[in-house]
């Protein structure tokens, strides 16, 4: 018997367990940053180092590059952020709330908000009579640009404005000059980096779903023009592989969404949204974009830098077209979080239990005394424990309460396997490992653990 997860049973168990906090918590909390425990950077790191391994690591195609957050100001105007990153907003005329004016209209049953301006959308508002979510008449409404401005050096005026990355993006592009001459790359190839973005949402909402701070994974993927349609295909199907092998998350629950023109990012002739099936409904999870040579051209443009490829074959230098995949990490973890929370019954009693794949568990194993008022089955629990720690770097020591309360406790975090050590282990030698998924318990020899 299982009941269908809530976005709310989530952040409980996040917070309740050790996964995730709300940033500044003490102080009230500060919307749209979240603070990971231990058990959430554990989550999150093995979700980052599979997709390092997947994408990089396995790969002679990938150069791996970690850019700084503080850009040339420049970089942004170049890439159409400071003209065009914005999303509009709308005054609730009494409380003086702030909400995107364009979720309002989508909540209204209202589509494709992206390819009206901000007056239609106005005007729209007034036509249809839409309120405030607390009731109340709309107001005043502007664009509202997501970059968030900080300054550099000790003089703050108009030259040392600087901003905080929108998108990892542009390290990959005002670097692509430093890895072609460094490496002199086959082309395709691509340059990876993973890291922190910030954006100055109006409404963050769902969990770690929309933050104003969170990871990006992604990468540029150098191509010749005229094959970026096969290019776009082979990185959608590793989309998918990624999805469905990597992470685990169920097929049916993936969904793509071809973004019409209106929709798209200025710099994307194409844009493929993966969407996944969340709590709070189908979202988009990552996005695949084809940016042609939009970025590349434009910083050649800004700066004079020559950003062509020279061919080995001699042929003629080329600027490259960009295939980009983007995954968004928080998202990723949202996602497998949702997925592998279930509550089951065991014995007529309710459990909840993380399904979590294994390579993605914060621990891998548990390692307990049956009784921990008992030296020796303590000072044997240790033993094992030892052992198993050399190959398995995170087991979890669990000696407190009775073994029933443990085995619950460790199933909500997802533990796959919980070895207890018990009389029959004094005499024989076994000690019994209990699968978190069946909760079915076999007897193992300790050597072969
Ligand atoms: N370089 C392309 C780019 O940044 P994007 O679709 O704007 O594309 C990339 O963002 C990914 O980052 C998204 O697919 C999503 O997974 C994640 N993302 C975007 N905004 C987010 C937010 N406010 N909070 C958490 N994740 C976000």
């Amino acid at each position: 018997m299982q009941k269908e997860v809530s976005l709310d049973d989530i952040v409980s168990l996040c917070k309740r367990r050790g996964f995730i906090y709300q940033g500044s918590d003490i102080y009230g909390g500060l919307a749209g940053t979240w603070d990971y425990g231990p058990l959430g950077v554990a989550l999150k790191r093995n979700i980052m180092t599979a997709w390092w391994d997947f994408f990089v690591n396995n790969r002679d195609d990938m150069y791996p590059i970690e850019s700084a957050i503080l850009m040339h100001p420049q970089v942004w105007e170049t890439s159409g952020h400071v003209a065009g990153f914005a999303d509009p907003l709308i005054e609730d005329i009494k409380t003086k709330k702030r909400y995107r004016l364009d979720h309002l209209l989508e909540d209204a049953g209202i589509e494709h908000t992206a390819s009206m301006s901000l007056e239609q959308m106005v005007a729209t508002i007034k036509e249809k009579g839409i309120k405030s979510p607390d009731g109340n008449a709309l107001g005043n409404a502007a664009q509202f640009n997501m970059l968030f401005k900080t300054s550099v050096g000790s003089v703050e005026d108009e030259k040392s404005q600087v901003y905080l990355r929108g998108e990892t993006a542009q390290g990959m592009f005002t670097n692509f000059r430093n890895i072609v001459d460094s490496f002199y790359p086959n082309i395709p190839f691509g340059i990876a980096q993973m890291g922190t973005a910030f954006r100055n949402e109006i409404s963050p909402r769902d969990f770690i779903f929309r933050a104003r701070e969170f990871e990006i994974a992604e990468f540029e993927y150098f191509i010749k023009p005229d094959t970026w349609e096969e290019e776009f295909e082979k990185w959608r199907l590793l989309m998918h592989d990624w999805c469905e092998k990597v992470l685990e998350l169920p097929a049916n629950k993936i969904h793509e969404l071809e973004v019409p023109k209106e929709d798209r990012a200025h710099y994307s002739k194409r844009t493929v949204d993966f969407e996944f099936d969340f709590p709070f409904g189908r979202k988009e999870l990552y996005g695949l974009a084809y940016r042609t040579d939009f970025d590349l051209k434009g910083h050649q443009e800004a700066t004079g830098k020559n950003m062509e490829y020279k061919p080995k074959d001699g042929s003629e230098p080329f600027i490259p077209h960009v295939i980009e995949p983007t995954f968004g990490v928080g998202r990723s973890l949202m996602a497998v979080l949702a997925n592998a929370y279930i509550v089951d019954e065991i014995g007529g009693e309710k459990r909840t239990v993380l399904k979590l794949p294994e390579h993605l568990a914060p621990y891998k194993l548990a390692v307990a005394p049956l009784l921990k008022n008992r030296p020796e089955l303590v000072a044997k629990a240790r033993q094992v424990y030892t052992k198993v720690k050399q190959k398995y770097s995170k087991v979890l020591w669990d000696d407190n309460g009775n073994i029933g309360k443990r085995y619950r406790r460790a199933d909500e975090i997802g533990v796959p396997k919980y070895i207890v050590v018990d009389f029959t282990t004094l005499e024989d030698g076994t000690v019994t490992v209990r699968n978190r998924d069946t909760t079915k318990q076999e007897r193992v020899k300790i050597e072969e653990l």
